[in-house]
């Protein structure tokens, strides 16, 4: 194979290894235009893949500068690199490398049951584990720690995506979308700040326990 061949096959590997942007990809970009009003805000976009969903921002008028891009595929975070080269770029299983803290973050996550079919080099950008949820999960409890008191977080899933635990979050589904063999959600989710009211009167004191102070 002549070397101009061979660079040829080695950059239509990396690229599939690089998940392009497909119908979740738009539908999410889309529902971004229409619920993100603000402009002057730090961003995340966890599993970047192609960078759409950063790219559709900086489009909007957020500040390249203000917006972090994460992925845990290696391939993904050299062919970010240039492309973004005003934003922070980090290779990152979920936050396990991200420090700060964020007004918005964005996330279309691999939600697909296993299918045992699929092949290795797609398996990563597409499948939750078995249930579909297992990424989302480990997303949602970590994800506490990097989100400002009034942020929120964008989250695509499908139907197809079982046992998503919530935890305490509250959440609002934004848009959801019809295709032919799933329908995609898009998730607004924010810190229950619900204040706990304690009732004093109500709590009754052991006085043997008073004396002992
Ligand atoms: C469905 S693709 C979405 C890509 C892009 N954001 C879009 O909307 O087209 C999911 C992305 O998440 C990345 N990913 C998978 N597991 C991850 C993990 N544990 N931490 C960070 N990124 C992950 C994949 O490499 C892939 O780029």
């Amino acid at each position: 194979m002549g070397k101009k061949k061979q660079k040829k096959v080695f950059l239509k590997n990396r690229m599939r290894e690089i998940y392009q942007p497909a119908e979740d990809s738009y539908f999410l970009s889309d529902v971004l235009k229409r619920t993100i009003n603000e402009k002057n805000i730090k961003v995340i976009d966890v599993g970047s893949g192609s960078g759409i969903q950063a790219e559709t921002l900086i489009n909007m008028g957020v500040n390249p500068k203000d917006i972090t891009l994460i992925d845990v595929n290696e391939e993904v975070i050299k062919y970010l690199l240039p492309k973004f080269n005003q934003s922070k770029i980090i290779q990152s299983n979920l936050f396990q490398n991200v420090k700060s803290k964020f007004d918005v973050i964005i996330f279309n996550p691999p939600y697909l049951p296993e299918n045992k079919e699929e092949p290795k080099d797609s398996k990563l950008a597409t499948t939750g584990g078995k249930k579909g949820s297992e990424i989302i999960n480990k997303f949602l409890e970590q994800v506490r720690k990097h989100l400002n008191k009034d942020g929120k977080i964008i989250l695509l899933t499908s139907n197809l995506t079982k046992g998503i635990n919530w935890l305490d979050y509250k959440k609002k589904l934004i848009e959801k979308k019809k295709l032919f063999f799933e329908e995609l959600r898009v998730w607004e989710i924010t810190q229950n700040l619900t204040p706990v009211i304690l009732d004093i009167s109500e709590v009754k004191v052991n006085k043997s326990f008073l004396f002992k102070l």
